[in-house]
Order: C-alpha cells, then sequence, then structure tokens
C-alpha cells in the first residue's frame, strides 16, 4: 500500500508537470486531461494513505512532519548534495541545496505550530509565501529577495 501511495502522489505530480507543458504549448485540452487524472491520482492516494493508517491527529500529524522534515535536512538531502557534487550534476546540486535549506524551514515551522497545540494555544493567523523557485516558505510577507535563492519579491505567491 505505501508504494501504491507513492506511485499515486508521483503520477498527481506528474500529470500537474505536463498539465503545465501542454498548457504552456496551447495545447489546453490536453492540459484538462492531465489536470483530470491527476485529481483521481490524489484520491487514490489519499484513500491508500487513510487505509494505511497514517493520518492520525492533527498534533501527531504535526509531530510526524517534524520527523520527515528533519531526515530530510539532516541525512537525505546532504547525501545527495554529496553525490550530485561529486558526480559534477550542478543542477542537481541546486534542486537538492534549496529543498534541504527549505525543508530546515519547515521543520522549524512544524515545530512551532505542534509546541503551540501543546500548550493549548492557537495558532498564530498568518499568511504563508512560497518562492516559486525554491519553494522557500515564509510567514507574513514576501521578502524582497529570497534569502535562500536570491529570487526577487515578484516570484512569490501567497498560500490559499
Ligand atoms: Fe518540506
Ligand atoms: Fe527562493
Amino acid at each position: 500500500m505505501k508504494d501504491a501511495f507513492a506511485g499515486e502522489s508521483q503520477a498527481n505530480r506528474r500529470y500537474l508537470a505536463f498539465a503545465q507543458k501542454a498548457e504552456k504549448d496551447g495545447l489546453v485540452q490536453a492540459a484538462k486531461l492531465f489536470r483530470a487524472a491527476a485529481e483521481a491520482e490524489t484520491i487514490h492516494a489519499l484513500n491508500h494513505l487513510g487505509i494505511i493508517g497514517e493520518i492520525k491527529s492533527t498534533t501527531d500529524n504535526l509531530d510526524a512532519a517534524v520527523s520527515g522534515e528533519t531526515f530530510e535536512f539532516k541525512k537525505m538531502y546532504p547525501k545527495y548534495l554529496r553525490l550530485a557534487k561529486q558526480e559534477g550534476n550542478h543542477q542537481a546540486a541546486w534542486s537538492f541545496d534549496v529543498a534541504n535549506k527549505v525543508e530546515q524551514v519547515h521543520a522549524n515551522l512544524f515545530s512551532k505550530a505542534v509546541e503551540a497545540l501543546r500548550n493549548d494555544r492557537e495558532l498564530a493567523k498568518i499568511d504563508y509565501y512560497i518562492c516559486s523557485v525554491c519553494g522557500n516558505t515564509v510567514e507574513g510577507t514576501a521578502p524582497e529577495k529570497c534569502p535562500i535563492c536570491g529570487a526577487p519579491k515578484t516570484k512569490f505567491f501567497k498560500v490559499a
């Protein structure tokens, strides 16, 4: 079931990427078909995840998120980054490096949230801005320049 969850999750993102490409090429109906299938793959992925039993209380889910992000920035990405550099693959090294830095940001944001919930505090009502280049996740307002990848403010979008 975990493999099926992974596969459906990947199919969802792959189809969304394919939809963007089709959109860019003016193939509107192909883009729509990719988006339709992507929605369906999400439903499959969520069905699988629910049956595996990985969706728990929000406090537990936040703990799981902290663990996952921490594993990524402490173990997974440092190893991948080393390999990419060894192989001289600069694009991969860039992608791993920015993801690594953003996972650290996520671990902090999730930690703050879980601490608030544990202490029966409401989470502060705050906006999140995402850098469309590197995924940096910023509280409050978009910075003039992304501190992780250097992209300008205009590359940030607000999370609904
Ligand atoms: Fe993350
Ligand atoms: Fe960025």
